[in-house]
């Protein structure tokens, strides 16, 4: 019993900060993203009866730092009472390049789980146990622009426009590599119950989520582009008057905003993003993704720039 499932990470356009069940993993706030073209990663499970242990292997090696999560999440889909698994997860980016790895990972990982063991769980239900694993995972079983809705109980994720309706570049700028000060899900708790701007930034989201539905459903590039902006330095903003402070930006990062404010006063269309990291991300008209490309590359700091643009979602493809 084996699968092999390919997804791709996902940014947030209208960003998910806070959790309202920290035991479900539920977000305290819908989000809006796009799924990721080109950046991948290839989970393959293998169900082995006679192993002792479940075992993950990353790029080829052996990770005990992700076994326990791999484990977790495969309890999930297939229960805890069941035989050991042999996981193997290839991504074809950089996991500092600050791109939600987990994402994908989890993605895949839940989707070939359920194939391997065939079971009859629909996408949403996936994305939903996807979600338990990691937040923004849920979004990546889909393509193009996707909606993660909360519900009382419960997540329902959706496209809002496939790939092929919207097919805008997005660049990556890459300002530092390593992992992240503090990780997404620690750093949410501390914002939570110390951000004085916390509950503000949960009770606004819903005015968010509408104009960046709207901006998609009308393919309104400045109406998104504001949207986007706003919602990501709101996001920052709590983080910043958290305490301890989640500061995640350098100085590089904020000469890549000076970049693209730059170039959007010479009517460029691009907007940035930035998420629990040092990375900035813009997203442009494919005509002029080469100019936003040269501008970023070009920027004091910048280490490396990663070219994509909308992908599909969560995949299954024949073992290898
Ligand atoms: O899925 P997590 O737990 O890594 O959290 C993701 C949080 C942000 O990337 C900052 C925002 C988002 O909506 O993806």
């Amino acid at each position: 019993m084996h699968a092999t499932a390919i997804a791709q990470p996902n940014i947030a356009l209208v960003k998910y900060w806070g959790k309202r069940d920290m035991v479900k993993n539920l977000p305290a706030v819908g989000s809006i993203s796009m799924t990721l073209l080109g950046l991948e990663t290839k989970m393959s499970v293998q169900i082995d009866k006679m192993a002792e242990n479940d075992r993950a292997y990353v790029n080829g090696s052996l990770s005990q730092k992700l076994l326990p999560r791999v484990s977790l999440a495969l309890n999930r889909v297939i229960g805890s009472e069941r035989d050991r698994v042999i996981v193997n997860s290839r991504s074809n980016f950089p996991i500092a390049a600050g791109l939600a790895s987990s994402a994908s990972a989890f993605a895949a990982l839940t989707l070939a789980a359920a194939s391997a063991t065939k079971s009859d769980l629909t996408i949403q239900q996936i994305a939903r146990l996807a979600g338990e694993s990691s937040g923004s995972a849920a979004r990546s079983l889909y393509g193009g622009f996707v909606e993660l809705a909360n519900e009382e109980k419960t997540i329902q994720v959706s496209q809002l426009a496939s790939h092929q309706d919207w097919p805008l570049s997005v660049i990556v700028a890459v300002t530092e590599v390593g992992p992240k000060s503090v990780g997404s899900t620690e750093a949410m708790e501390i914002s939570r119950k110390t951000s004085p701007f916390y509950d503000e930034w949960v009770n606004r989201q819903h005015a968010d989520l509408s104009a960046a539905r709207q901006a998609i459903h009308e393919r309104d590039f400045s109406a998104l582009a504001a949207v986007s902006e706003h919602s990501c330095l709101k996001m920052h903003s709590v983080m910043w008057a958290s305490r301890p402070s989640l500061v995640y930006w350098n100085a590089a990062t904020l000469r890549c905003m000076q970049t693209i404010r730059e170039l959007q006063s010479r009517d460029v269309a691009v907007f940035f993003t930035i998420d629990a990291g040092p990375q900035l991300k813009a997203i442009c008209d494919p005509k002029d993704a080469e100019t936003v490309l040269t501008a970023l590359r070009a920027t004091d700091g910048v280490v490396e720039v990663l070219r994509s643009g909308l992908g599909c979602g969560a995949r299954l493809i024949a073992d290898d």
